[in-house]
């Protein structure tokens, strides 16, 4: 999982391929680099560290050329270092970008060092390029080389490929791991994302499984996995390349936090006729399939995980109908028993989740009959798997801590409940007022950010502290526990989050005042028991922060700072309170002086296991 980015074209490519390598460092940022043909020449330049790095090491000693590749990179096979930076080298002839993982790397490995090929990293890719040259000993055409080479690969990729030997010719192919061509006057271009190419085009191919492609400066031919050629629509993009831009924003986090009530509006708009929910917003055959079905299994990932914990909540209690969720890692290795009926459903902010897509595939195998994708990216692998689709329509999430992708996702599979439930035991009149309720979030949400200046002196609590507890019950535990992913993804504390009632059954040992306990309270049927709980904390000398519906008077105590939120209707309140801990994580993150938007280890679309 990291991101490639090349171009053939008829100006110097290498300040293309470095501004797509920075919009693509979302998948990684450990290490960068670029090769370009010229001069029958491969001039290669890698870098530890961010892409700037590798920019700063190019301005110092420039080159240029009208074809190249480039690389961000997510460690997996072999340490972040100069030597395992990509683009991969052999014999000076054969230059490669690969994102994805080869499986069978050893056994490829161990047969090509029997052959006399020298290793030069430690990394599962660099077989791919010893095997291109290899197979170019028996034939002058590159794009044979490659279509040879991927017989011998097993797991998954996206490749960019280039031989000193030829100056117009860049092959791409990709299978299991994302990949667009991007369309230009006289030039084409690949990514791993359409992002990276936004400066230079907004027409884009979706290469599909399997599919081998040879671009020249005036030609593009692409071959699907049984090597006919086949002609693939050429996509218009809507994506403006400012829409990934900071707009002022300090952090690509705190902008994405402040478009959320923009985000749930685009969410919720056209899918609603005289209020009424339309089944046709989740797929044409949606109707049928919500008719038939009796039960629904939600398999994802991280913060995607947490959003399908809260709809977990909400399908019981408001629609009856039965549901299991599993994080998609789990499902796809244990023995689940798939009842008659289940709808699956993926939630994914990118679409590319090796787990949640391996999950899919898995739940499918064992006979599911209909999957219905939540996602944010409409050409992503999850949604061209999928069934039904319901999109949220966010935007461009470039902070690896994902916030209005979550909130969205909410929305939508809100949205499930009403078109699921009504079928089981959903009353119109809460369908109503769901969708009422619905229409007022973007409102509440810009009232909510008002606290931002209040959240952030509050965060000054935290620099110093290593551990946090985050409590909640119902569906206000899986805010909690994204509240505590926020805190320990970005600012690097420990942070767990509990169930309240659970407290009493072990974390209440580690209670002391060096340890902050943030409890999420709304105004439900919960708070009696919840206030019990801060009870139980404050009396051990815990000290409390309380995110407090506005409307509930508390008895002043001094172990406990009141935050209070604008009184909103419990069904929207998951939407609502999760802000208060998105920008308490964000503005601890920043007084902690850490890489907000690109913290460390991480990535923001984890496309290998
Ligand atoms: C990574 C990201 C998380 C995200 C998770 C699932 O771990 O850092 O922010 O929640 O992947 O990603 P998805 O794209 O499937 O929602």
């Amino acid at each position: 999982m990291c991101g490639i980015v090349g171009g053939i074209a008829q100006r110097n490519v290498v300040p293309i391929l470095i501004e797509g390598l920075k919009r693509l460092e979302y998948r990684g940022y450990d290490s960068a680099g670029l090769a370009v043909i010229a001069d029958n020449k491969i001039h290669r330049q890698r870098e530890i560290g961010k892409v700037k790095s590798l920019e700063n090491l190019l301005a110092a000693d420039p080159f240029a050329g009208n074809i190249g590749i480039a690389h961000t990179r997510w460690a997996t096979h072999g340490k972040p270092s100069t030597q395992n930076a990509h683009p991969h080298i052999c014999n000076n002839k054969v230059a490669i970008v690969h994102n994805g993982i080869i499986e069978n790397h050893q056994a490829l490995r161990n047969t090509q060092k029997a052959q006399g090929y020298k290793f030069t990293s430690e990394t599962d890719t660099e077989v791919i390029a010893h095997q291109i040259y290899h197979e170019l000993e028996s034939t002058n055409s590159l794009l044979q080389a490659v279509k040879n080479t991927i017989q011998h690969l097993e797991g998954a990729y996206a490749l960019g490929v280039l031989s000193k030997d030829d100056e117009n010719t860049l092959i791409t192919c990709r299978k299991g791991s994302p990949l667009v061509i991007g369309v230009g006057i006289g030039e084409y271009f690949i990514a791993s994302d359409v992002a990276a190419l936004l400066p230079v085009t907004q027409r884009f191919i979706f290469l599909e499984e399997g599919d081998i492609a040879e671009l020249k400066t005036h030609s593009l031919i692409i071959y699907d996995k049984d090597d006919q050629i086949v002609q693939r629509p050429i996509k218009e993009s809507s994506l403006k390349a400012d829409a990934v831009d900071k707009s002022g924003y300090r952090h690509y986090m705190l902008k994405e936090i402040y478009e959320q009530p923009n985000a749930i509006a685009e969410t919720l708009e056209g899918r609603f006729i005289d209020n009424k929910l339309q089944d046709v917003a989740f797929g044409h055959n949606a109707a049928e399939v919500f008719d038939s079905i009796k039960s629904i299994q939600i398999l994802a990932c991280g913060t995607s995980y947490h959003s399908g914990l809260v709809a977990k909540y909400w399908l019981e209690e408001l629609g009856h109908v039965p549901c299991n969720i599993d994080v998609a890692s789990e499902y796809r290795y244990r023995e689940p028993v798939l009842a008659d009926g289940t709808l699956v459903v993926t939630i994914s902010q990118s679409g590319e989740t090796a787990d949640t897509l391996a999950a899919l595939l898995e739940a499918k195998r064992r006979g599911a009959l209909y999957s219905l994708a939540i996602c944010n990216v409409p050409e992503s692998s999850l949604v061209r798997e999928s069934d039904l689709v319901l999109m949220t329509r966010a935007g461009p999430e470039i902070g690896v801590a994902s916030t209005k992708a979550f909130t969205t996702q909410l929305v939508a599979l809100m949205l499930l409940v009403m078109a699921v439930g009504k079928r089981f035991a959903l009353s119109k009149e809460k369908e109503a007022e769901i969708t009422a309720e619905l229409f007022q979030l973007p409102r509440h949400i810009e009232d909510v950010l008002q606290i931002d200046d209040e959240i952030k002196i509050l965060s000054e609590q935290f620099a110093e502290k290593n551990h946090a507890l985050f409590l909640g019950r119902g569906t206000h535990y899986p805010i909690a526990m994204e509240g505590a992913l926020k805190l320990k993804e970005i600012s690097y504390i420990h942070a767990e989050a509990y169930p309240a009632g659970e407290l009493k059954h072990g974390p209440l040992a580690l209670i002391d005042a060096e340890m902050p306990v943030v409890t999420v309270a709304p105004n439900n049927h919960l708070l009696e028991k919840l206030k019990s709980n801060i009870q139980e904390v404050s009396a051990r000398g815990g000290q409390l922060i309380v995110f407090l519906d506005e409307s509930i008077v508390s008895e002043p105590d001094e172990n406990v700072q009141i935050v209070r939120i604008p009184k909103v209707n419990n069904l929207i309140a998951p939407i609502v309170y999760v802000i208060p801990l998105q920008l308490l994580a964000y503005h601890v993150a920043v007084l902690k002086g850490t890489d907000v938007d690109q913290p460390r280890n991480l990535a923001k679309s984890v496309t290998v296991e």
